[in-house]
This record gives structure tokens, sequence and C-alpha cells, in this order.
């Protein structure tokens, strides 16, 4: 029976030394620090301006991104770009990326439907996300969800607590974090899909601000 790495991590495919983004884009593309390399299409490396002053960090590529090998481009994505339309943050002068970089899925009939990274596949792909916050240094880092949220913030950090302040970081100067926007596609109804729609643009709001 093949064995696995006790502590599965993408450190060893990280280039030393101070890469350019493309370098890291293009070394992620070649990551096999975990087992989920095996069931996705491809790396969804992050994407945007790396002079961006604010990053967003989402939980995972879905089905969508996988395919196309960018990220936030699926219905959770173009929801995304709405909200930061209507907040005032020109999706091109940002940088988005997710906390792990391949698709985690589980088949359903045809389709593959997602499904939650554990903690040790986040830790596993926790170097990316540092490169990246490293290479841009934002201004402001936003949190997408749980998952974006307690893998740089803590796990203790409870998105329903504390969205839509800053909270205090050594990541950036401004760190917030909000709700995914694929909540908001699974709400249970048309108001409630509104209403949390726009708390979710005035979260993005208080980022705005301070760009
Ligand atoms: N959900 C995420 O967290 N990231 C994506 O890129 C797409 C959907």
């Amino acid at each position: 029976m093949a064995t696995r790495e006790p502590h599965p991590s993408a450190a060893p495919f990280v280039p030393a030394a101070r890469p350019t983004l493309q370098q890291l884009r293009q070394a992620a593309a070649g990551c096999t620090g975990c087992h989920l390399y095996e069931c996705a299409t491809q790396t969804v490396f992050g994407e945007g301006d790396a002079r961006a002053r604010v990053m967003f960090v989402g939980e995972q590529p879905g089905n969508d991104e996988d395919l196309s090998g960018r990220p936030f481009v699926g219905p959770a994505g173009k929801l995304l770009d709405r909200a930061l339309e209507e907040a005032g943050i020109d999706r091109r002068q940002a940088y988005v990326t997710n906390a792990v970089k391949h698709f985690k899925w589980e088949p359903r009939g045809k389709r593959r439907i997602h499904a939650k990274p554990n903690a040790a596949e986040i830790a596993a792909c926790r170097p990316w996300l540092d490169a990246e916050i490293s290479l841009i240094q934002p201004t402001a880092l936003v949190c997408l969800g749980a998952t974006a949220a307690q893998a740089l913030l803590g796990p203790r950090f409870r998105v329903t607590q504390e969205r839509g302040r800053f909270v205090p970081s050594s990541l950036a100067q401004y760190v917030l974090a909000t709700v995914h926007p694929s909540a908001l596609l699974r709400a249970p109804d048309e108001e409630t899909r509104h209403r949390e729609t726009q708390r979710f643009v005035d979260d993005l709001r208080v980022v705005a601000e301070v760009l």
C-alpha cells in the first residue's frame, strides 16, 4: 500500500529567494505537495495585480475554476464581481486567491460536488498563500468565509461574530473577514439573499474606504 507523507506540504515546491508572481504561478502548477492534485484538473493559483492594494482570499477553486484555471470565475465569482463593483472596488486592481489551490470534490452522479478541505490540506497549501501575501504585501487583506478566516486568523475566529470590521493581524495593515459569496447563493429565499448580499457589500465598503 502506498504511504502518505505524515505532514503533506507545498513548502518544497515554493521557490526560494524572492520569486516573481509568474515564477510562483509556474511552480504552483507542478505542486504535488498534498493529495488534492490527484483529482483536480490543474492548480488554480491567485490572479491579479502584483501591486494590488487589496487581496481577497477564498476557500478553494470550484468546478468552473478547476476547469478554467482561474479563481472566482464561476457563480460565486460573478457575485463577488457585482458586489465589488457596488462597493467601489475594481477587481482588476485587486489580487484574488484561495486558501487551497486545488479543487477538492466528491462525485454525485456525473457532477463533481465541492468537498470542504480539511485542516491538513489547508495547512499543506499555506506556503503558497504565505508566498502570495509576502510578494503582494497588500494594504488590506479580506478573508471570504470561515475557511480563509480560520486559516489566516486562527481556528477560533468566528466570521459570524467578527465580520465586517478590521481585526488586529500581522498579515496586513487592514485585515477583515466577511462571508463567502457562495453562502449568499445558498440563501433560502430571494429576500434573504438580497439582504445578505447588501450586508456583504457593506463589509466590502469598509475595505474600500481604506484603499
Ligand atoms: N469559491 C472559492 O472559495 N474560490 C473560488 O475560486 C471559487 C469559489
